[in-house]
């Protein structure tokens, strides 16, 4: 198994790509700790990891507040003895054109999809740098960080934050033998996503993709464990690896004759 002995916290790892790669870490050996504003989702998530085995533990949290962040941090330490990966995955998107975003828009989107990975980050690495082992940090970005899709200029600001800010850590924390990296997912099949259109809409949408079809939270999941693990990903710090079914390429075109 690849993370046999590591511990690993996720944000927002109640359901959706958080809860993939919560599982998929467990079944690498990994003890996992998960925060949510979910509960009874966050519970069921961590049942479904002790039934592999694993040690896990859930708390309430709400990462856009430093306070919860600190928390989180201080009960993973005390339920889990330590922590070796950080999973960043908690984000929220308020879509709306420029013209019409209120403050309060911004502040919402930009209080778990920024934020968030600022608080978790430091905290984290404040605590590999003590521990003395190295570690691993992972933020979930998106390829809305690298392509300025429209309706979402808070939530594509941020992601494009997230991958530079994780770069500028990636070379301050090398020293250490923290590793770095983001992950680009380009539309995947979870709650979250379901929550902005039907499933007519959804298929309609995937048959315009290159590959025909939304991506899968696990799938994502399985880059997760590739940078968790110093196995695999040993020499990857400061990468931002994409994962997107070729959403951001050029479609074909029919030439006219
Ligand atoms: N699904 C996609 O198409 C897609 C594409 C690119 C990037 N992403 C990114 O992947 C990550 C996971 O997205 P998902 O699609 O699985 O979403 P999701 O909504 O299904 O899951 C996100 C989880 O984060 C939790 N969360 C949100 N705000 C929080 C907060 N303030 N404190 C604690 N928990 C909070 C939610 O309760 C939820 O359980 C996000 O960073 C998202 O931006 C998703």
């Amino acid at each position: 198994m690849k993370l046999e002995g590591k511990v690993a916290v996720i944000t927002g790892g109640a359901r959706g790509i958080g809860k993939a790669s919560a599982l998929a870490m467990a079944r690498e050996g990994a003890d996992i700790g998960i925060c949510d504003l979910l509960a009874s989702e966050g519970r069921e998530t961590v049942e479904e990891i002790e039934a592999l085995g694993r040690r896990a533990w859930f708390t309430q949290a709400n990462v856009a507040q430093r306070a919860d962040c600190e928390r989180f941090f201080d009960e993973a330490r005390q339920k889990l003895g330590r922590v070796d990966i950080l999973l960043n995955n908690a984000a929220t998107s308020v879509r709306k054109p420029l013209i019409e975003l209120e403050v309060a828009d911004v502040e919402k989107t930009w209080g778990p999809t920024l934020w968030s990975v600022f608080h978790c980050s430091q905290l984290a690495a404040r605590l590999m740098v003590k521990q003395g082992d190295g570690g691993s940090i992972i933020s979930i970005s998106s390829v809305q960080g690298v392509r300025p899709y429209p309706l979402s200029s808070a939530y594509n600001g941020a992601k494009a934050a997230v991958i530079h800010m994780s770069r500028t850590w990636a070379a301050e924390l090398a020293q250490y033998r923290i590793r770095v990296n983001t992950i680009e997912p380009g539309w995947i099949d979870t709650p979250g996503e379901r929550q902005y259109a039907s499933e007519e809409e959804i298929q309609a949408l995937a048959a315009q993709l290159p590959l025909k079809r939304l991506g899968r939270p696990e799938e994502i999941a399985g880059l997760v464990v590739f940078l968790a693990s110093d196995k695999d990903s040993g020499y990857v710090t400061g990468s931002s690896l994409r994962m997107d079914g070729g959403f951001i390429l050029p479609r074909m075109t029919k030439l006219e004759e």
